[in-house]
């Protein structure tokens, strides 16, 4: 099963990533995630990739459809993946059916996860993340055991560069004007699936299990 979210940013995207890979046995591949683990390792890539991220921009699309299309090629990608961050823009997304189309191959699901700008803000100030393992938290939604402590790997939790309130106007106008448009894309592609992303995450994931058992 080769899924993809899309969904602006705080919707809840690696939220139900996670849920999916975990239930489905496939990997999650967030585009976002390994920036953050370069920036943290100091790479070139990582150096690179802070500077368009701390402004709210996105990376260019050199920087990321190489890295994600080597990714989906890999052995634990055979029975399916869940992409979370990528595609971004009407040129990656066709970057990554022409990779596939090589192999013969589509992707299965886009689902989009809905949820109005106006909570985004919100979410967004209240979430914490953990760098060593991938985990995201919320203050009030989805609390740690101890605060400020992943409870999956005991590490101390970060509030994200991104996610002070005036860059995630910025992050919202850029998901409106480049990434909003995918939805027409994948529509078109007939691959297209909603959900509505302000229930509560369990209820989130659970119209996702429907639409995927299908
Ligand atoms: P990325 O890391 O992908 O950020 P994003 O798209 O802005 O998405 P977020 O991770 O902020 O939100 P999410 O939808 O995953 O929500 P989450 O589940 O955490 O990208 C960061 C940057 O990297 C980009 O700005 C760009 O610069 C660069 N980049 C990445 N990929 C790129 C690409 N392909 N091309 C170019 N540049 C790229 O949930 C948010 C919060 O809400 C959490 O606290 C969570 O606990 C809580 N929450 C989740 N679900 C619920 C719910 N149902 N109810 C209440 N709270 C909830
Ligand atoms: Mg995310
Ligand atoms: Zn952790």
């Amino acid at each position: 099963m080769k899924i993809i979210m899309l969904g602006a940013p705080g919707a809840g995207k690696g939220t139900q990533a996670k849920m999916i890979a975990d239930k489905y046995q496939i990997p999650h591949i967030s585009t976002g995630d390994i920036f953050r683990a370069n920036i943290k390792n100091g790479t070139e890539l990582g150096q690179k990739a802070k500077t368009y991220m701390d402004q709210g921009l996105l990376v260019p699309d050199e920087l990321v459809v190489d890295l994600v299309v080597d990714r989906v090629k890999q052995d634990d990608c055979a029975n399916g993946y869940v992409l979370d961050g990528f595609p971004r823009t009407i040129p990656q997304a066709e970057s990554l059916d022409a990779a596939l189309a090589k192999f013969e191959d589509t992707i299965d699901y886009a689902i989009n996860v809905e949820v109005p700008d106006e909570n985004i803000v919100r979410r967004m100030s209240g979430r914490r993340a953990c760098v060593a393992c991938g985990a995201t938290y919320h203050i009030v939604h989805i609390p740690t055991k101890v605060e400020g402590i992943c409870d999956r790997c005991g590490k101390e939790l970060i509030l994200r560069d991104d996610d002070k309130p005036e860059t995630v106007q910025k992050r919202l106008g850029v998901y409106h004007e480049q990434t909003q448009p995918l939805i027409d894309y994948y529509t078109n592609k007939g691959c297209l699936v909603e959900v509505d992303g302000t229930k509560d995450m369990n209820e989130v994931f659970s119209d996702i299990v429907d639409i995927l058992s299908k």
